[in-house]
Order: structure tokens, then C-alpha cells, then sequence
């Protein structure tokens, strides 16, 4: 049976357990404010992928800006990562922002984090520039990385369900 049940609008009933997985995830976590800020940012989307058991297995969100999607986080529970969880949350990205008008996805990664560009590159985003020192809790460079056929994303889903 598939991991996942379902993937659905991220509400605030899900932010302890989206906090939890960012601290396990990220050198800076986003605290739980932060999340419910978000949440009533009518230009933002954010996402859950829920097991059977309704316990969030990886969350993900963007912000809609005109017709560009601008992805702000994507993280799975450690212990549930290389199951594809993030590669179908970023679809599921993709077509929401599509149904909203836009056709771009752009995103900011570590320049280390290489299982985040490997997950980026595999889904067809392609380096477009650098910014030095950009984290400063790291002081790692930032790589930015768009795809600018968002349909082309929709289409590699497809083929995941054929
Ligand atoms: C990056 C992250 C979100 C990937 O989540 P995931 O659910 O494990 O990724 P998926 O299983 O969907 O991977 C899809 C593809 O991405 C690539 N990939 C993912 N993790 C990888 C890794 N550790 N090493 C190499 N390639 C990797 C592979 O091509 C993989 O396909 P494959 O398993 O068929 O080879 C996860 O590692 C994570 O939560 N990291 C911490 C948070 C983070 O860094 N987020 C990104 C911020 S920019």
C-alpha cells in the first residue's frame, strides 16, 4: 500500500508536527508562528502529505508571485525520506500553482544540500545563479534553480502514475 493517503492544504492543526520535522530538518527551523503566519498569507500555499494514520510524513510550500511560484520549504521526516514523498509534494505544488496562473518555479538550496539539488535536478530545474554566504546561520552559498516549464513537471507525474 502507498505511504501516503493523501496530500492536502496544510492547517493549523498540522503545524506541531511540521515544526517537529523542520528541526529535524533544517540548521534554522521556522517556529510555529511562523508556520501560522503563513498560513493566512492568501498569496502563500502550503502542503501536507499525510499517512493512513493521518500523521504528517512531509509538508511543502510556496508563494504565488504573479505568475511565478517561489517555493519557500519542502521537508520529509527523516525517517521516511528516498520514498518519493518530496518529489510528489512538489508536484502537487506544481499543479496548484498552475491552476492559479502560473507557469515558473524558482527556489533557493544550499549549495551542500545535495540531495535537495539532486531532488530539483530530477524534476528538471536548472542552476541559474549563485548567492555567496546567502545563509548566514552557515555562511553556505545559495543556488538558485528554476524551471520554467512547469508543465513539463505535470507530464513527469504522468509517468509516476502509468
Ligand atoms: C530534500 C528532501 C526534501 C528530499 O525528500 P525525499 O522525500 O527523501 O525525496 P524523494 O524520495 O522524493 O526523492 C526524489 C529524488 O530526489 C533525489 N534525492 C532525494 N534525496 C536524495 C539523496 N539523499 N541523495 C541523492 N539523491 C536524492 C533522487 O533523485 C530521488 O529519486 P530516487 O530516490 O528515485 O533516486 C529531504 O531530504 C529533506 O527533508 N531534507 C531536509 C530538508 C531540506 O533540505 N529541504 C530542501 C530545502 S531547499
Amino acid at each position: 500500500m502507498a505511504l501516503v493517503a493523501s496530500i492536502r492544504p496544510m492547517e493549523n492543526e498540522h503545524v506541531d508536527a511540521v515544526v517537529a520535522i523542520d528541526h529535524a530538518s533544517y540548521p534554522t527551523p521556522w517556529t510555529d508562528q511562523a508556520y501560522r503566519t503563513e498560513l493566512r498569507n492568501r498569496s502563500a500555499v502550503y502542503i501536507v502529505a499525510e499517512g493512513w494514520d493521518g500523521r504528517v510524513l512531509g509538508y511543502a510550500g510556496m508563494w504565488i508571485v504573479v505568475d511565478e511560484m517561489h517555493v519557500t520549504t519542502v521537508a520529509v521526516d527523516p525517517g521516511l525520506r528516498r520514498m518519493g514523498i518530496a518529489r510528489r509534494l512538489l508536484i502537487a505544488l506544481c499543479r496548484e500553482g498552475m491552476e492559479r496562473g502560473a507557469g515558473r518555479m524558482t527556489l533557493e538550496v544550499r549549495s551542500r544540500n545535495l540531495a535537495a539539488i539532486a531532488l530539483y535536478e530530477q524534476l528538471g530545474f536548472e542552476r541559474q545563479g549563485r548567492r555567496r554566504g546567502y545563509y548566514q546561520d552557515t555562511g553556505d552559498d545559495a543556488i538558485i534553480m528554476w524551471q520554467d516549464n512547469v508543465q513539463s513537471v505535470l507530464r513527469l507525474a504522468e509517468g509516476d502514475a502509468a
